[in-house]
């Protein structure tokens, strides 16, 4: 790609990016959110045509009008958000708007599926082409959108931030994937912002920040910190600067808890725990272990079976999450779009969420837009959410930007405890810095936070303390200094749990 400019009016997305990826290679496209990275690839794609600049394919000027013209020239792309049908099956999916056809126009499914086998086989992907869509997990449609691509003949795969959906062990597959598929001479230019995967599987890494390129570099000859202060273009820390905890009495005080899953199963078994103020308390686990239960029971989103939540001394068990939130209790949650946003409301309207009933955002009943669009923009300016507008739908902002609402609404309610479950999951790093500075400045001001994170770095770098989850118990609580890597994974596996006999 030469020269590559994209205008949106008068933004520019694209500024003069020159990109060239070679045969075989998995090329990294790192930068923040909002640098520009699918807007190149979508003009790769054909979904854009670009202001300025050209393409060469193997030395020859391609003009890409639209994604027939990309498939032609063996480019498949596979979005962040899947397209998928939900209620087909996998060839079905697969083959659709390019289904061959036996006599009288009847499908031919025994080919595709042999076909689709094959290549499913050949690559490494394990993907069963029987079953429908809405049956399977989100790693395995991702696969299904890259057979369906390989199906159309890609020689360069383009996949858009990957590894933002997938669980731990989903990621090391996609990594293996990826280097089954370079093996047999594809070629896969893979966008992220997480730096160890790039550093797990890329060749190179061309950097974007933007609109602009800073650079392409090998990734063997970088290091992660190296990366990131190209992508934010300033020092990164990693080490998070904090001072001694400074520990006070009992904030929260969790005994004996049961809860149960959605399936009616005890997710939460009889799991006690105590949250100091002044303190981060991480509670490292695998997915699945409890851990979305225990944050929805304490907030009041689920019932507690047994046990109780005591919040400042007073029992807060079962009681409603509005009544949960008046008592002092903020939550920043797993999933921000589901359960942290009205994605559909204004930045302004997320923002006093918890607080529209109240004056002066509304009095006998009715709301009272200048009040509420001056609170938000003071929280906007102060919470740097970009951009600085209070009347743009919540919908319209990146993954970063959203989590600053959040972090905005929940912190500004000045609550003595704050849970935050996977509170940089999907963001850069400069967000997962801000929001990391944040969770202490609320540590440092004698509040507690409860951290739930999958990320053991995260756990590690911020908690004072850390307890493991497994199996819906804690199963042991160490003081962070003490800690490493290897122990708490010893621990997150059960390694520490002994065996009970009835
Ligand atoms: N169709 C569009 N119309 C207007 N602006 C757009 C459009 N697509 C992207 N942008 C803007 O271009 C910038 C780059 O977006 P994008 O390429 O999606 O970033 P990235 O993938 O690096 O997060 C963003 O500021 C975004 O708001
Ligand atoms: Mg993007």
């Amino acid at each position: 790609m030469k020269n590559i400019t994209k205008k949106f009016g008068d933004f520019t997305a694209n500024d003069s990016i020159d990109l060239t990826v070679h045969k075989g290679e998995v090329h990294a496209l790192l930068g923040e959110n909002g640098a520009g990275k699918t807007t190149l690839m979508n003009v790769l794609y054909g979904l854009y045509e670009p202001t300025f600049g050209e393409i060469y394919i193997n030395g020859n000027r391609i003009e890409i009008k639209n994604p027939n013209v990309a498939i032609k020239n063996g480019i498949g792309m596979v979005h962040q958000h899947f397209m998928l049908v939900e209620t087909f099956t996998v060839v079905e999916n697969i083959i659709l708007g390019m289904e061959t056809t036996k006599s009288m126009g009847i499908i031919d499914m025994k080919k595709a599926t042999k076909e689709v086998e094959e290549i499913s086989k050949k690559y490494g992907l394990h993907v069963d082409p029987h079953v429908k869509i809405q049956d399977i997990s989100v790693g395995m449609q991702q696969r299904v959108e890259i057979l369906k691509a390989l199906y159309r003949g890609a020689d360069v795969l383009i996949l858009d931030e990957p590894t933002a959906v997938l669980t731990p062990q989903e990621i090391e597959e996609i990594i293996q994937i990826m280097k089954n598929l370079t093996k047999q001479g594809k070629t896969i230019i893979i966008i992220t912002h997480k730096l160890k995967e790039i550093k797990q599987s890329a060749d190179y890494c061309t950097i974007i920040r933007r609109g602009k390129k800073i650079d392409t570099v090998k990734v063997d000859e970088v290091t992660e910190e190296d990366l990131a202060s190209m992508m934010v273009g300033r020092e990164v820390s990693f080490k998070v600067d904090k001072k001694d905890a400074d520990v006070g009495e009992t904030i929260l005080n969790l005994d004996n808890l049961v809860i149960k899953d959605n399936r009616n199963l005890k997710a939460v078994k009889e799991l006690s725990l105590e949250l100091k103020r002044g303190e981060i308390l991480g509670i490292a686990g695998v997915d699945g272990n409890g851990q979305s239960e225990l944050i929805e029971g304490i907030t009041g989103l689920r019932p507690i079976e047994s046990g109780t939540v005591k919040l400042n001394n007073e029992n807060i068990t079962n009681l409603t999450p509005k009544e949960i939130i008046e008592k002092r209790l903020s939550n920043i949650p797993e999933d921000r779009q589901k359960r942290g946003l009205v994605l559909d409301f204004t930045v302004g309207e997320n923002i006093i969420l918890e607080n529209y009933h109240k004056e002066p955002f509304s009095s006998k009943g009715r709301l009272n837009h200048k009040k509420i669009s001056e609170y938000s923009k003071e929280l906007i300016e102060k919470f740097d959410i970009r951009p600085r507008n209070d009347k743009q739908m919540a919908r319209n902002l990146s993954g970063g930007n959203q989590q600053k609402i959040i972090l905005a609404r929940e912190i500004s309610n000045n609550p003595d405890v704050l849970i935050a479950a996977q509170p940089t999951r999907g963001l850069d790093v400069g967000a997962i810095e801000y929001v990391h500075k944040y969770l202490i400045e609320q540590r440092d001001k004698g509040k507690a936070v409860l951290l739930i994170s999958f990320e053991l770095d995260e756990i590690m770098n911020l908690s004072d303390r850390i307890a493991v989850i497994f199996d819906g118990k804690i199963v042991d609580i160490l003081d962070a200094k003490n800690a490493d890597e290897k122990t708490l994974g010893y621990l997150m596996a059960g390694g520490g749990v002994k065996n009970e006999t009835k």
